[in-house]
């Protein structure tokens, strides 16, 4: 029987993981810029999450949200110290998607409106819901007809703003894209949508799979903006490597769900609860985000350094959400850098992504650029004519 994986193969079997490094079958150690798409961000296997699901283990393994669990409580309290201010509900489900699908059904109860309004270049996940208000041709074509009521429009752009209209429900935004290209949002766009989503009575959800929980330098991208959204969507880093996302709302938006309104058979499980409750205290007492924005400065000053190279069209992102943007397809500088045992992943379609874990070192920012400029002499010389 073979594995119905729906991605490209990297030919590399794991056999351990630690920190920032994995190393495979034959022994080779790599440096991991991609960390399993962002989720290794707290580093592999971070110990205080390890030892929290171990712990969790010997107790209880099972019991839904039906049942009240001492670790859930804590999970909910841990939530407390990071989720703004003004979010009196918060949900955990298991992955991205499912995380925006619950969002975008408690933007409708709330507001009794349909219409969602969302970016070309998103990504918000593949399942239907997600999917349909997911800005990528690619994913969308082969399983149209979507959800109705999405209405897509250009991401950074002040008239895409406009509409966000009364008959909407919610505009869905990552501050920063990730999939789509690691292009931060403008502040004046962020802006515009907080505020245009506050006079038609729309509700603002924003993204923070990728971006959130400490990546780009704050907890949340959007503390970048001064803008806050009317329900959060985190996933990824927050449980430490374990599968889990978190959903918040402000008061009056969650308190319009009622029983049966949504479920989920392993949301809220108490391994889960266990690893975003260490995961949290991890970012809290090891200032994950200062450390996140001072590693990516030093980062993003390494692979500015090549900005003289031609096939280099723009280094951009913040925190360690970062990508070198390329004049050409990133296919072959990202399999050159496997080659030189350094892990990135696509972007958009000509950005090398880098997503390191927050505890990266400045000589393992030195091998990443190091590796950077080899690979993209190797790309200009493979095309230059013989
Ligand atoms: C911004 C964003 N939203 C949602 C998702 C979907 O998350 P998942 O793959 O956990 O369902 C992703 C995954 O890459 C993402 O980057």
């Amino acid at each position: 029987m073979k594995y119905l994986s729906f991605y490209e193969e990297r030919g590399i079997e794991v056999v351990r993981a630690e920190d920032q490094y994995i190393w495979d079958a034959g022994g080779e150690k790599y440096l991991d810029f991609h960390t399993a798409h962002g989720v290794a961000f707290l580093g592999h296997r971070n110990k205080k999450v390890v030892e929290a699901i171990k712990r969790q283990l010997e107790e209880v393994m099972s019991a839904t949200p039906a049942f009240k669990v001492r670790v859930r409580e804590e999970a909910l309290a841990a939530l407390e110290k990071v989720l703004p201010r003004s979010h009196g509900y918060v949900a955990m489900l298991n992955s991205g998607s499912e995380g925006v699908e619950l969002a975008l059904k408690m933007a409708r109860k709330a507001t009794g409106r349909k219409k969602i309004v969302s970016f070309w270049g998103s990504f918000h996940g593949r399942s239907f819901g997600a999917l349909s208000v997911t800005g990528n041709p690619n994913y969308r074509k082969p399983f149209e007809p979507l959800l109705p009521g999405v209405e897509i429009v250009p991401y950074n752009d002040l008239e895409s703003v406009k509409r966000v209209d009364e008959e909407t429900a919610a505009v869905i935004a990552e501050p920063v894209l990730g999939e789509g290209g690691v292009v931060p949002a403008k502040p004046e766009f962020l802006k515009a949508l907080r505020e245009r989503s506050e006079e038609v009575g729309a509700l603002l959800i924003l993204d923070e799979v990728q971006s959130g929980f400490g990546r780009t330098g704050e907890i949340w991208a959007f503390q970048h903006y001064g803008v806050e959204p009317d329900i959060l969507v985190a996933g990824k880093a927050i449980g430490g490597g374990f599968p889990v996302s978190v959903v918040s709302a402000r008061e009056s938006v969650g308190a319009k769900m009622e029983k049966g309104d949504h479920g989920s058979t392993y949301g809220g499980n108490p391994l889960a609860s266990a690893a975003v409750r260490a995961a949290v205290e991890v970012l809290l007492e090891e200032n994950v985000p200062e450390r996140a924005a001072r590693a990516g400065r030093a980062l993003k000053e390494g692979l500015l350094s090549l900005s003289d190279h031609r096939l280099l069209r723009e280094i951009r992102g913040v925190g360690l959400m970062l990508a070198a943007d390329l004049r050409v397809v990133p296919t072959n500088v990202i399999k050159c850098l496997q080659a030189r045992r350094v892990l990135a992943l696509r972007a958009g379609s000509t950005a090398v992504r880098f997503l390191p874990p927050y505890m990266i070192t400045s000589e393992d920012v030195e091998w990443g650029v190091r590796a950077l400029a080899k690979c993209l002499d190797e790309e200009l010389s493979s095309r230059a004519p013989a």
